[in-house]
């Protein structure tokens, strides 16, 4: 018997069909609750409320599960690289030996930018923030190629313009670092891979040549990899949202990097290193932190804990950790943050007021001492997390402009604000 949910209003019942998705997942169908009943839900946040149907990520939070078209995290973290998982999410199938080559090659085809797009770089201040450079030059690679600007592409299409900004991102990332610290910008190389021509980009000079450790590439490879989808969260829904007005894949995505740069989303990296960096300034004092967290009157948060959906260990956060301590060993670094993480790990999950609200380090909680032990500079944490999650943008504006059920996202709102009155002129305005 096919499941429904009932709804009473006054007296009377409305009802409503149950969606079941692949993993059992139920969701209630309320898309007619307007017409037949005239009311609204309000769900802020949007705790409760599926936008869309995807077959792209499935996250189960209370297990600690995320997987890619199917696929464990665990798995492709391990064996696949960031091209292979970005053609997975974006076609839904790994790829044969030959179409990777294919898709690997139009990135080396796509590296540069056009020279005229250089000037944006020399016009932005050096110490603005690199996120408002990535998304103004996403933005403006609509302006470039125009032919690529399709309202329906076809699958060939989509792989192309996917390969080409990923590949643009790249470059445009390296550069907002060569800008922020006033160095000259470094073109690609075509006989370098994805994440080595990044590296080149970023840290090679005009004279010498960054020397490239696979550990780092390894390193890198991984958290591009963990970053790459998380299915609905709050950048991608904007990207969704944005591009279901029909606005273009640049458009929509240089949306998603906005959404991200917040403190709360993929700015949380760089915030994580500021704050292990106040606590040793503070000797150490982990417990004043953790206090000032749980404290009612403040609206202080401890950074890279807590998620929406994880109510349980971030599958990411444990990968990250793992490769963290595996990065610094390997480089000899000892970074007195990575001490202080970990004591505070320890305590926060030993800690009554997080353990009564499920909360665990996540995604963004180690990440940043990987960067960091690489060179990278924290301003530049949220434009990693940006180049690794430019795939699952990617997939999602192509599932969505696929769907036939996509409308142009538009919620509705409960109006709280005053009743009708009439206009005063300002002569007759009280205060005068
Ligand atoms: N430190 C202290 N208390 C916290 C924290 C935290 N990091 N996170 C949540 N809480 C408390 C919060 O105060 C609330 O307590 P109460 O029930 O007493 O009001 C309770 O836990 C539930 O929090 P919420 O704000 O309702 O949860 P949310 O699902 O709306 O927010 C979050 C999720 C990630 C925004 C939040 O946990 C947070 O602000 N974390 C710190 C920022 C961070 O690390 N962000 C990166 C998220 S992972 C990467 C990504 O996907 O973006």
């Amino acid at each position: 018997m096919e499941e429904t949910a009932r709804i009473t209003i006054n007296g009377q019942t409305h009802e409503f069909p149950v969606i079941t998705g692949t993993e059992n997942e139920k969701a209630i169908d309320i898309s007619t609750l307007r017409n037949k009943t005239s009311y609204i839900t309000l769900d802020s946040g949007f705790g409760n409320t599926a936008a869309c149907t995807s077959a792209v990520t499935f996250l189960d939070g209370e297990q600690g599960i995320l997987r890619y078209r199917g696929i464990p995290i665990e798995q492709l973290a391990e064996r696949s690289t960031f091209i292979e998982t970005s053609y997975l999410l974006i076609t839904g199938e790994l790829p044969t030996r030959k179409q990777l080559e294919k898709f690997a090659a139009s990135f080396t085809k796509h590296a540069s930018l056009p020279k005229e797009m250089l000037n944006f770089f020399a016009g932005y201040p050096a110490a603005g923030h690199p996120m408002g450079l990535l998304s103004a030059m996403v933005c403006s690679l609509a302006g470039y190629y125009p032919e690529l600007l399709k309202t329906e592409p076809s699958g060939e299409e989509i792989e192309l313009m996917a390969a080409q900004l990923l590949s643009k991102v790249r470059t445009i990332s390296a550069y907002t670092h060569r800008k922020s610290v006033n160095k000259p910008l470094i073109p690609p190389r075509d006989d370098l891979k994805y994440i080595p021509n990044f590296l080149h980009m970023m840290f090679s000079t005009p004279k010498k040549e960054y020397k490239i450790e696979q550990a780092v590439v390894d390193a890198l490879q991984t958290l591009l990899i963990l970053h790459a989808d998380h299915e609905q969260n709050c950048s991608t829904s904007t990207v969704r949202l944005v591009g279901s007005s029909w606005a273009n894949l640049y458009a929509s995505v240089s949306a998603g990097v906005c959404a991200l740069w917040g403190p709360l989303h993929g700015g949380a990296n760089q915030e994580v290193v500021f704050m292990l960096e106040e606590i040793q300034k503070e000797k150490g004092n982990i417990q004043k932190f953790i206090d000032k967290a749980k404290d009612p009157d403040s609206n202080y948060r401890l950074m890279g804990f807590g998620h929406r959906v994880y109510k349980n260990y971030d599958p990411r956060a444990k990968i990250i950790k793992q490769r963290a301590h595996e990065l610094l060993n390997t480089l000899g670094i000892q970074d007195p943050l990575l001490d202080i993480a970990v004591r505070l790990e320890e305590a926060v999950l030993k800690d009554d007021y997080f353990k009564e609200r499920k909360l665990y380090p996540n995604v963004d909680f180690y990440s940043g001492l990987i960067y960091k032990a690489i060179g990278i500079p924290a301003v530049m944490f949220p434009v990693m997390f940006a180049i690794g999650r430019m795939p699952g943008w990617i997939a999602h504006w192509k599932e969505m402009k696929a769907d036939p059920k996509t409308k142009i996202g538009r919620p509705r709102q409960i109006y709280v604000g005053q009743k009708q009155r009439d206009y005063v002129p300002i002569q007759q305005r009280k205060g005068q």
